[in-house]
């Protein structure tokens, strides 16, 4: 931008009403029922309706004249159920749930409570569905309202909704036709010269929400036109009003994003052998270090020591003497020495992950037996202790975006790791974890195995 060149104001225009805004009610309107004809009706109340009015429905009218209405029994238990049977059926998922409250994302993909399903303004045994396409609704009764009354205005299908952090409910669109539903103001500068942080305006629920304050909730009154409005006809439809999933910072209640976080925790692991070269944080690994450490353990024993080996030289050295040794037992079992050479290159990944973990078991506390057999028992009852404290570890650092890959290396050659590392004769080796950030990003969780595959029922 050059120096001298303040910000002007753009030609954008304004959502505002050019001059003032009138939302005048339409009386006299029937009880309607399934079939009627909505376009006759409004004309027949309202023959002053010019081009340019936005035609205001209350979605309840829509439901009943398309037959979205749904009977139930009429004792208050009987129709509760059939209401929450209702509200299940016209969710595609349910974002949060609070005592008897259903916040859901419905069949048009709108978030509200209760899936739409409404049972006020209704017979007592029955309850109204949402229409099924309010946009195509929205543009049937335009079409129609042309050709009876040869006017064009802009239609907007309304419904009450809760809005998250308000109290209170405001209507907003749910279908609309012949106006452009939200007013963009991208690029724009107000007259100060400040950028506009509000980009655009959701034109139509401002409009739901303004002829709702002549709508009300019990006149009778599902119609109102409001008056005076630049409506320009861009094609936009109510269903451009709803927020792209990926872009719903708040796709879940906080309660229902815990639950999923904590059924997919161990879905999320799996071994990472590639890592990019993003640094480890250190309090990440040491924080799922001590998730790692409370898992179970025989009679409340601690028999599980990480060894982070954070000294590059004598991480390579180990790695190094390592993989001389698994060469020398290759070439002891008479394998040529390219193939061995190759064979150990899978030990790479040691030296290549930015962090290399060394679970080791200690049979602190361990019970003493004098046979073989039960002394076997014991050493196998804490090697699985480790192990399930080594899954811990490897799960803990998946939930954090941090990849793993449990190698079994060092189970191979204890006596080697114990001496270049200085540790007690009674450290078991229990494998090597390699951690880093996964060069593929972060995962996702996979789909738990068919239980068939591993379960036997008795
Ligand atoms: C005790 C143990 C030892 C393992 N040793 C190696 C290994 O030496 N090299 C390796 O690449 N993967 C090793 N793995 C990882 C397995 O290959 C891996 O778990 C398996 O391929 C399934 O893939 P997933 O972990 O992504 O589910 C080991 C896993 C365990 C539990």
């Amino acid at each position: 931008m050059i120096e001298d060149e303040a910000p002007v104001a753009t030609p954008i225009g304004d959502h505002a009403a050019p001059h003032s805004l009138e939302i005048l009610p339409v009386p006299g309107l029937p009880e309607f029922t399934e079939g009627q004809d909505l376009a006759a009706a409004i004309s027949a109340g309202a023959p002053w309706l010019r081009d340019g009015d936005v035609v205001v429905v209350t979605s309840k009218v829509v439901s009943k004249v398309e037959g979205r209405v749904v009977d139930v029994p009429a004792d208050p238990e009987g129709r509760e159920a059939a209401r929450r049977a209702l509200v299940l059926a016209e969710a595609q998922r349910v974002v949060a749930s609070f005592r008897s409250t259903l916040i859901t994302q419905n069949r048009l993909g709108i978030v509200q409570a209760a899936s739409g399903v409404d049972n006020s303004n209704i017979a007592l045994d029955k309850i109204a569905l949402l229409p099924a396409d309010p946009d195509g609704s929205a543009a049937r009764l335009r079409a129609a309202l042309r050709e009876r009354s040869g006017v064009t205005v802009g239609v907007v299908i309304t419904d009450t909704m809760g809005r998250a952090w308000r109290v209170g409910q405001t209507d907003a669109a749910i279908g609309a036709a012949g106006l452009g539903v939200l007013h963009h103001y991208q690029g724009g500068v107000d007259s100060y010269g400040n950028a506009l942080a509000v980009t655009q305006v959701a034109v139509a629920d401002e409009i739901a929400a303004a002829a709702d304050l002549v709508k009300g909730k019990l006149g009778a009154m599902p119609v109102a036109v409001v008056r005076g409005l630049a409506v320009r006809d861009d094609g936009s439809v109510a269903a451009d009003l709803i927020r792209p999933v990926e872009q719903d910072l708040f796709r879940l209640g906080a309660d229902e994003a815990v639950a999923q976080g904590r059924r997919e925790a161990v879905l999320l692991r799996r071994s990472i052998r590639e890592f990019d070269s993003r640094p480890v944080d250190p309090t990440v690994l040491r924080r799922a270090i001590g998730i790692a450490l409370t898992a179970p353990a025989p009679h409340h024993t601690r028999p599980v020591r990480f060894v982070w080996l954070r000294d590059e030289a004598r991480r390579t050295r180990l790695l190094t003497a390592m993989r001389e040794k698994w060469l020398r037992d290759l070439l002891t079992d008479g394998r040529d020495e390219e193939w061995a050479r190759r064979r150990t290159r899978r030990g790479d990944l040691l030296f290549r992950a930015p962090e290399l973990v060394l679970p080791f078991m200690v049979p602190d506390g361990a019970h003493s037996y004098p046979d073989e057999r039960r002394s076997a028992a014991e050493h196998t009852m804490f090697t699985v202790a480790g192990g399930a404290a080594v899954q811990g570890l490897l799960v803990a650092l998946a939930a954090e975006d941090v990849g793993s890959c449990w190698v079994s290396s060092t189970l191979f050659c204890p006596d080697l790791v114990r001496e270049e590392l200085e540790l007690p004769a009674d450290w078991h080796p229990l494998g090597a974890v390699a951690v880093g950030h996964p060069v593929d990003g972060p995962q996702s969780p996979r789909e738990p195995r068919d239980p068939a595959s591993g379960l036997v029922e008795l």
